[in-house]
């Protein structure tokens, strides 16, 4: 089921699911130091929850999760924090590979791949290659911001108008919409922040023009289906109206 298809439950309540939900996951650091334990431990907790609302996404029929997994300005970290990270993504990739190929879920990173180790980039090259025909996707944005996605669109059409197969004249909305990292995926419905903070931090600047936003004080890796729940339930009570009346 997606966007603006309707379901009645069990109230007769009209229920509209998100085609595409995506995520900021934050607050692992936060959840790790309330219980005097080093940030990564954290941020294990966090991959576990990962796994957990990916079920959840199955369970209500969402096509589209993408995660904000890690920023470009996440480099700037400790790097005893980053390289840990770098090893969970990689582990993560590695463990839920039978996983994702068993449920038919497509994954794809969106970001600066370039900047990924070479082992890294090789996993999710082969990982996106094997799941390349699986219809559910899971985007994992990985030294990714939407600045930098931008910059990345108008290189893109910059070439294209070099190349003389586009004439500036021509460029419309659809044209960055069509030279993005995953131009093929619509615009995420729903974004949801854990954690309280009341920002954006850079995440899918194009694409959030008309998403709903939910923010929830959860820390992320104690997020639980509840609150996903909470969330899904939320957006099926908001009236969106895309700028219209
Ligand atoms: C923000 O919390 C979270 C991150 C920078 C990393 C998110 C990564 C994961 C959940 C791990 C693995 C991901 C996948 C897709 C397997 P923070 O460190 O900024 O928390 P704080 O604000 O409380 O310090």
């Amino acid at each position: 089921m997606g966007l603006f298809s309707r379901k009645k439950d069990d109230g007769g309540e009209p229920v509209v699911r998100p085609k595409h939900i995506a995520i900021i996951m934050d607050g692992n650091g936060r959840w790790a130091k309330k219980r005097g334990l080093p940030r990564l431990a954290g941020h294990k907790a966090g991959s576990e929850t990962v796994r957990r609302v990916l079920n959840w996404c199955r369970d209500t029929d969402i096509r589209y999760l993408t995660l904000y997994a890690f920023s470009t300005e996440n480099w700037r970290r400790p790097a005893e924090e980053v390289s840990g990270l770098m090893k969970l993504l990689e582990g993560f990739i590695e463990k839920n590979e039978a996983e994702l190929l068993e449920k038919k879920v497509r994954l794809r990173v969106i970001g600066r791949k370039e900047d990924l180790s070479e082992d890294l980039q090789k996993a999710v090259q082969r990982l996106e290659e094997e799941t390349a025909s699986f219809e559910r996707q899971l985007l994992i944005a990985l030294s990714y911001s939407g600045r930098s996605e931008l910059v990345y669109a108008a290189r893109r059409i910059a070439e294209q108008v070099k190349a003389g197969t586009l004439s500036p004249d021509e460029i419309t909305e659809g044209t960055i919409s069509g030279n993005l990292y995953a131009p093929d995926v619509p615009d995420p419905d729903l974004i949801i922040r854990t954690s309280g903070e009341l920002r954006i931090s850079n995440f899918l600047l194009w694409e959030c023009a008309y998403s709903e936003f939910y923010v929830t004080d959860v820390l992320w890796p104690d997020f639980s289906e509840k609150d996903f729940m909470d969330a899904l339930n939320a957006y099926s009570r908001r009236n969106r109206r895309f700028g219209g009346v």
